[in-house]
């Protein structure tokens, strides 16, 4: 090696050389226009007053940057950007940073957003980066309408990927969503880091996280606190790892609901390790519909949790039924199987702390436990098991029923 070096080296001549600093010049010159592709919102009309509709302005600079042959960063700067239902569409031709520092808000009139169900919406994107900024989908509104048994649009999620890949969400925060915070839709290896949410503890159905039809999604170092589930793990979920996760008020962490459909994808390898639950509905959860269906939820692992006055710690329900129609008298079809809780420990706002209530037609199998330190008040809690079977080692309090 060191020897044909040498003799490339001795035998360069000038032009060569030449040469040489030629491709320097190059690689310098295309590095430095990569920085210098920033597509600015302002410079595409869109106004910082929170008033004036900027819909059109941010996609004007979304559409440059996806054009774009080298990697562009569409940058927000601070200030107050009214926008309406937007959709940031792929694919790009590169990779695109879209780096906010303001706060994007929808407008105050909720029919605006309701009818889309989206807000803010990225569709076939591949290598695309959300940092930063607030989102306001000022969504108390709706949820007013929603409580008033008027009639009420369906309701927008605040930021959606669909049909994606290779996507970072991060150093986000998202308050007062009309539904769903932060949706993961038919995406492959998304990573959501340094969240934070936001809404009441009674608003209703603004999951914090939810994810379905997607494989690879990391969620990590995020804190929620929603009127409904702070991460909802849907159908056809696989490869998901959650970490240091801090939720409450909320629903807690669920698996579901699943089975709603006859016919319908499965969850598997799903971890939750690192969370705190803070006076919450349910800790980790898996729930499926009463009715029949080809579903499953498989290779599920709990771990490393903390319950600070969980109502339902640790908890499987296979009976959701709501508003008791289409389902009553029937048994879920979701087969549940290896499901592991390691290591979690605290107080529980009720007396069971531990509910495995399975179907009756498809048991729950392969359920471990290990290490489990749950109490009530002054006293022990108490474990409900019903078609749930499985193994128990370690310290287990309460007492597994299996
Ligand atoms: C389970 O998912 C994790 C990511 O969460 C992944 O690293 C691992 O390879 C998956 N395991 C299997 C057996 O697919």
């Amino acid at each position: 090696m060191a020897k044909s070096f040498l003799m490339i080296n001795s035998s360069m001549n000038n032009s060569s050389w030449l040469l040489l600093v030629l491709f320097f010049f190059i690689v310098a010159s295309s590095l430095k226009g990569s920085e210098a592709a920033v597509y600015n919102v302002l410079s595409y009309g869109a106004k910082p007053d929170g008033r004036a509709d900027s819909t059109l302005a941010f996609q004007r600079a979304w559409l440059s940057a996806c054009g774009s042959a080298m990697p562009a960063t569409v940058y927000v700067p601070r200030g107050n950007f009214m926008l309406r239902p937007v959709v940031f569409s792929g694919p790009c031709k590169a990779r695109i940073v879209f780096q906010v520092a303001g706060t994007l808000i929808a407008p105050s009139n909720y029919w605006s957003l309701g009818n889309s169900g989206y807000w803010i919406l990225f569709i076939k994107v591949t290598g695309v980066r959300v940092y930063g900024g607030t989102l306001n989908a000022q969504g108390s509104g709706y949820w007013a309408c929603k409580s008033s048994g008027k009639s009420c649009p369906g309701g927008a999620r605040s930021i959606s990927f669909q049909w994606s890949s290779n996507v970072v969400i991060s150093g986000i925060t998202s308050v007062n969503s009309q539904m769903f915070h932060i949706v993961i839709d038919n995406c492959v290896n998304v990573l959501v880091r340094n969240v934070k949410i936001r809404a009441p503890a009674q608003s209703p159905n603004t999951d914090g996280i939810h994810i379905r039809s997607s494989t690879g999604v990391t969620i990590a170092s995020s804190s929620i606190m929603t009127g409904d589930d702070c991460i909802s793990i849907g159908p056809g979920s696989k490869n998901i790892w959650i970490q240091r996760i801090v939720c409450g008020p909320g629903h807690g962490i669920s698996v579901g609901s699943l089975g709603e459909d006859a016919n319908e994808d499965g969850v598997q390898n799903v971890t939750v390790t690192g969370a705190v639950f803070k006076g919450t509905q349910n800790g980790v959860r898996i729930k499926s519909w009463g009715r029949p269906s080809n579903g499953f939820a498989r290779t599920i692992s709990f771990r490393n949790i903390l319950m600070k006055n969980v109502f339902n710690p640790i908890i499987i329900d296979q009976n959701y039924c709501p508003d008791n129609s289409n389902c009553p008298n029937q048994n879920s079809g979701v087969k549940i199987s290896r499901v592991t809780y390691k290591n979690i420990r605290g107080t529980s706002a009720t007396p069971v702390a531990m509910n495995f209530a399975c179907s009756p037609t498809n048991p729950c199998w392969g359920i471990a436990l290990q290490n489990i330190e749950l109490t009530y008040l002054t006293t022990q809690a108490t474990s409900y098991c019903k078609n749930a079977g499985g193994s128990s080692s370690g310290i287990v309090v309460p007492r597994s029923c299996f």
